[in-house]
């Protein structure tokens, strides 16, 4: 492992590290040690096992030969994050003989993270899960907390459980194959941080935008260190989302709606993805708040030029009807009694979560 590695740790009942590196992923020796039993099930997807999928199998075989290593992997893409594919990944796991001492390793973006944790989450009420995330979006916010999940026609993430990792490896050499539009969802979600929690970070990302969209190794790793420490830090004190943790989803109850009465795409689909979704989220949440007299649209207006300089969507894409957005919302998970929560803002680097928003003032939002 690297001598550039920066560590996070998450603190709480279920403490555990962050590693963020090049060359996480070689070290099998610290891969191994997360693995009770003999018993190791490798989820992935189409585009990342074909990548990195052999290495992390043979570091784990040369730290420790004794191991049963069984590789399960999804179609690429959020259309696979389903009932099914979880139900696949158990039938892995029965398949391997996984004892209550096994560890799930997921390889791959929110999508591989999100699954392979609720299948650890579930077999045998619970395994241990190590999260080896391969997109930005995951290395800065789903590979940590222990948020698991799959989709339904009905809404995304609505059947899930938390379940911590034991431990988080985020190795940014992995970084050099994500595709630039991946890139960009993932800093979608580390301006969130900026935008909720801490003005200097959002100031910084307003004047390193050349070197992140560049893919500079220590900008990148720096932008992943801050967000880390932003979600532990968080996570720690909240870890099931009974009130601050609420804050991370700036943006998330717009841009799940969006993703929803899109269609859960592929990643060669028009379909916004996940952080895309996000970015048009924050402004519609930022809007509203001004709307609201909560925020001032200068604030709203910095926030929609940053994401564009980060060429990201700021608006919501053409045939989705407000009416139906509006439906959608209201199966968020944050709404309580029937009422629509949000999560709005006051300006640059706060946000507050709003329990009764008139859904009148929401509709004027999302019609423009
Ligand atoms: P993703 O997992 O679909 O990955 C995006 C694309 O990048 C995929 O096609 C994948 O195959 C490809 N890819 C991944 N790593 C690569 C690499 N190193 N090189 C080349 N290609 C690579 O999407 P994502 O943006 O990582 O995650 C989005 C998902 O995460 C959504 O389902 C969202 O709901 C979930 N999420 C969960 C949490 C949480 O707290 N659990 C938080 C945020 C988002
Ligand atoms: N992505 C929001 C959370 O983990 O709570």
């Amino acid at each position: 492992m690297s001598a550039a590695a920066r560590i996070v740790e998450v603190a709480g009942e279920h403490a555990y590290r962050i590693v963020i590196g090049p060359g996480a992923l070689a070290d099998g020796a610290a891969l191994a040690s997360f693995v009770r039993g003999r018993h190791v099930l490798l989820v992935s997807d189409s585009t990342v096992a074909p990548l990195y999928a052999s290495a992390v199998r043979e570091a784990l075989h040369e730290a420790r030969p004794d191991l049963l290593v069984a590789t399960f992997v999804l179609p690429a893409g959020e259309a696979s994050k389903t009932l099914a594919n979880f139900a696949a990944a158990i039938e892995a796991l029965a398949s391997l003989g996984a004892t209550r001492d096994a560890c799930v390793f997921a390889l791959g973006g929110g999508v591989v993270g999100d699954l392979a944790g609720f299948a650890a989450a579930c077999w045998m009420r619970g395994v241990d899960c190590v999260q080896l995330p391969t997109t930005l979006l995951s290395m800065v916010d789903s590979s940590v907390g222990g948020k698991t999940a799959v989709d339904i026609a009905q809404g995304k993430n609505l059947v899930g459980a938390f379940h911590p990792p034991r431990a988080v490896f985020a190795d940014t050499s992995t970084l050099r194959t994500l595709p630039k539009r991946e890139l960009r969802a993932g800093l979608a979600e580390v301006i969130k941080y900026g935008a909720i929690r801490d003005p200097r970070f959002f100031r910084w990302l307003e004047l390193e935008h050349a070197a992140l969209l560049a893919g500079d190794d220590d900008a990148l790793s720096l932008a992943i260190a801050g967000s880390c420490e932003h979600k532990a830090e968080i996570v720690a004190r909240d870890p099931l989302e009974r009130g601050e943790r609420a804050l991370l989803n700036l943006g998330h109850t717009f841009g799940h709606a969006i993703e929803t009465e899109q269609g859960y795409g592929s990643p060669h689909n028009d379909n916004l993805n996940h952080g895309e979704a996000v970015a048009v989220g924050m402004v519609l949440a930022a809007r509203l708040s001004a709307a609201l007299g909560m925020a001032d649209t200068a604030d709203t207006d910095r926030l929609a030029e940053l994401l564009k300089v980060y060429g990201l969507p700021t608006t919501i894409p053409a045939g989705l009807a407000p009416e139906s957005l509006l439906a959608r919302m209201r199966l968020d998970k944050k709404n309580l009694a029937g009422r629509l929560r949000l999560v709005l803002w006051r300006g640059v680097g706060q946000a507050e979560v709003v329990p009764e928003v008139d859904e009148n003032r929401v509709l004027a939002v999302l019609s423009g």
